[in-house]
């Protein structure tokens, strides 16, 4: 590992690399419509926003740091993200990194290269020593003043040995049956412009939340808890823009992306949706809800949306079960599957093992205690 680093790609790198892995997340594109996609997203906020945005890392042998011929490749997007330590009750904010796009071409492989790459990388991401957690400095650098980092994995438990540990990875699924429901409240529809004051709604209910400790199967008082910090909801409008373009390739162009309760509830929905023709799915970004009731009127638009983009069915990350009054508190991952079917209107309850699992390293003190991710919803992906 000491003949190798991982370094800032250079443009030629960054342009090198987003070529390389267009076979992996550009099929069905040609490599201009792949570029044109990413082009798209590099320019959203979310990508190039004031506190660093997304950089490319590179694995190159040393002394040869900018060579095209680079061993593997990954991107980053440095996150403010919300944090209440056990120490430190009040929560602060700190400074957490997302990686993506872990890539390694296919004649590189099963070397140990992507592994190198992200060992190497926990040294670019976190300081030297423990951040002290609530000081945010604007080094005006990129990186080493995380608390954490989290990534999706597309690859199992790969990162698990290098140092992301897998965090719950339920998601609840609806097909398209319709929903009865006398009591459920109305909705409105939310569009695009709607999306930064309901960031930054939730964003003060999830500071509140967040004040509280962990309940006791996340760990208790001792727990580490923290949740993303985007009041303007950059990231949302990010998986916004993504589905815009695959709605345009499918001939279609959504308006509504979301739905909110109406009256003086906080209950809301913000959702994205999938065109590609195996998946066919609409995906809530974040779902806030504190009853039944409001989950199933919120499911209810969903289904009336996703049925109008002709999708097949819809999907929700980690849902709060207790909340939706399926789960015993004591006891909240587990929901009976008979009982999650009748009374969540045709709910399935499937735990993620392969796609999408999120993953948290975590660069503070120790504090023997476990991390609990609040909100950990697609909204967040990258
Ligand atoms: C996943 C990937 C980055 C691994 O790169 P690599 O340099 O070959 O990885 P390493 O040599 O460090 O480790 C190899 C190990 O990766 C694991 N691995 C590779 N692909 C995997 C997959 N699809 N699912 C689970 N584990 C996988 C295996 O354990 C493998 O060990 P083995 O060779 O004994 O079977 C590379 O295969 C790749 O670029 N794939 C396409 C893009 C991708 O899926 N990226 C991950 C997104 S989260």
């Amino acid at each position: 590992m000491d003949s190798y680093a991982v370094c800032l790609a250079t443009p030629e790198q960054d342009a090198e690399a987003r070529k390389r892995e267009s076979v992996e997340w550009g099929v069905g594109m040609t490599l201009e419509q792949f570029s044109e996609r990413e082009d798209m997203l590099d320019s959203q906020p979310f990508a190039r926003n004031g506190d660093g945005g997304r950089r490319r890392w590179v694995l190159v042998p040393k002394g040869d740091e900018e060579t095209l011929d680079f061993l593997a490749a990954c991107e980053t997007y440095r996150r403010k993200i919300m944090i209440r330590h056990p120490e430190n009750e009040i929560p602060v904010t700190a400074i957490s990194y997302s990686i993506a796009s872990v890539f390694v071409p296919a004649q590189k492989r099963r070397k140990g290269y992507a592994a190198m790459l992200m060992k190497l990388l926990h040294g670019q991401i976190q300081p030297a020593s423990p951040p002290s957690i609530g000081i945010v400095e604007e080094t005006g650098r990129y990186g080493k003043d995380g608390i954490l980092s989290f990534l999706f994995s597309d690859v199992g438990k790969f990162y698990e040995p290098l140092g992301w540990h897998v965090n719950k990875a339920d998601q609840l699924e609806w097909g398209m049956q319709a929903i009865i429901s006398a009591k459920a409240p109305s909705t409105t529809a939310v569009t695009e412009a709607d999306i930064p004051a309901l960031a930054t709604a939730d964003e003060s209910v999830l500071r509140q939340e967040i004040a509280q400790p962990a309940p006791r199967h996340l760990g208790g008082p001792q727990a580490v808890r923290f949740t993303l910090s985007d009041p303007q909801g950059l990231a949302w409008r990010w998986s916004i823009a993504r589905s815009k373009f695959y709605a345009s390739r499918a001939g279609r162009s959504p308006t509504v992306w979301g739905a909110r309760v109406e009256g003086l509830s906080n209950a809301f929905a913000v959702w994205a949706y999938n065109y590609q023709p195996n998946t066919l799915e609409l995906i809530f970004l974040r779902l806030r809800f504190s009853s039944r009731e409001e989950l199933l009127a919120l499911v209810a638009a969903a289904r009336a949306a996703a049925s109008k983009e002709g999708l097949k069915r819809i999907v929700a990350w980690n849902v709060d079960l207790v909340a939706a009054g399926v789960a015993d508190a004591e006891n909240p991952t587990v929901a009976d599957a008979e009982r999650l079917t009748s009374e969540l209107a045709g709910a399935n309850l499937v735990t993620r093992t392969s796609k999408s699992l999120p993953c948290i390293a975590w660069y503070g003190a120790e504090h023997g205690g476990k991390v609990d991710w609040i909100a950990c919803e697609k909204g967040w992906w990258c």
